[in-house]
């Protein structure tokens, strides 16, 4: 997979999952503008990393919830570079609760920032990308948005609508060279899954086929394969990393 010369927005990448896309996507040849919302630190940690691979990189902190501040990273990005290749919409966040205990402000802000992030990011890539004639939109959803998770209503709610909102913005762009795909990871051992307590992740790695939890890398080759010119026929498809735990037991 060689993306010498490519352009790629990857937010949410000061650490985890959106980290690894962004040092893969480099390693592969990019150039990664690093995404992250609160303090700096993680994102210019992830930009170091990435100029030791040779490429170019920096940081656009903001909250891509924000339409404002996703349309200044955006601009950033454009003028920085000329172009914008790749975006991968990775920033998410959980507020799990059984939903007679979930609050209205649990619910919005999963949904702004899981799902309304991701219409307001590919909305302000595209621009660029029809202009371009020529793109690549990688959303992260989740395993949750496809079976469901107890607790998570709020989060499976927001990580189904990527699956919906990315068909229908594939079926939108197709003819103009633009592929919009999602990525749903499993049980990935990040600092998400951290949180949890060790039994209850053990009790997770017993019920996944493969044995044992995905990496963030598991994930960001998934990705990267999504961006190349290789699947430039793949559009609206869902690509499931998760082990084999979707598949459900006999
Ligand atoms: P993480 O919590 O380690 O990293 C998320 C990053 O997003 C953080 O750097 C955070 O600062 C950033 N972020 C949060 N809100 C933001 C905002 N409003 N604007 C900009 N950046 C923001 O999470 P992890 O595990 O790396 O997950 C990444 C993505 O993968 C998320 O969308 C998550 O829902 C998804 N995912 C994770 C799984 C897992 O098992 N860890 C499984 C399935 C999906």
């Amino acid at each position: 997979m060689d993306l010498t010369g490519k352009t790629a927005i990857v937010t949410g990448s000061g650490r985890g999952i959106g980290r690894e896309i962004a040092l893969k996507l480099a390693e592969a040849g990019a150039n990664v503008v690093v995404n992250d919302f609160g303090i700096p630190e993680p994102a210019n940690e992830t930009v170091e990393q990435i100029k030791k691979l040779q490429r170019q990189s920096m940081v656009a902190m903001g909250d891509v919830s924000q339409a404002a501040d996703v349309n200044r990273i955006v601009d950033m990005t454009v003028a920085a570079y000329g172009k914008l290749d790749i975006l991968v919409n990775n920033a998410g966040i959980t507020r799990d609760q059984l939903l007679l205990r979930m609050s209205d402000d649990d619910w919005d802000k999963v949904l702004t920032v899981d799902l309304k992030s991701v219409f307001l990011c590919t909305r302000s890539a595209l621009r660029h990308m029809i202009r371009q004639r020529s793109g690549r939109i990688i959303s992260i959803s989740s395993i949750v948005g496809i079976i469901g998770n107890a607790g998570q209503a709020n989060y499976a709610s927001a990580k189904a609508g990527i699956i919906g909102f990315t068909k229908a913005i594939a079926k939108e762009v197709a003819s103009r060279n633009i592929t919009v795909n999602a990525v749903a990871p499993g049980f990935i051992d990040t600092a998400m899954t951290q949180q949890l307590p060790e039994e209850r992740r053990q009790e997770m790695a017993n019920k996944i086929p493969a044995g044992y939890l995905g990496t963030p890398r598991d994930v960001a080759e998934a990705v990267a394969f999504l961006a190349s010119d290789e699947a430039r026929y793949i559009t609206g498809q869902v690509l499931t990393v998760d082990g084999g735990i979707s598949l459900g037991k006999l």
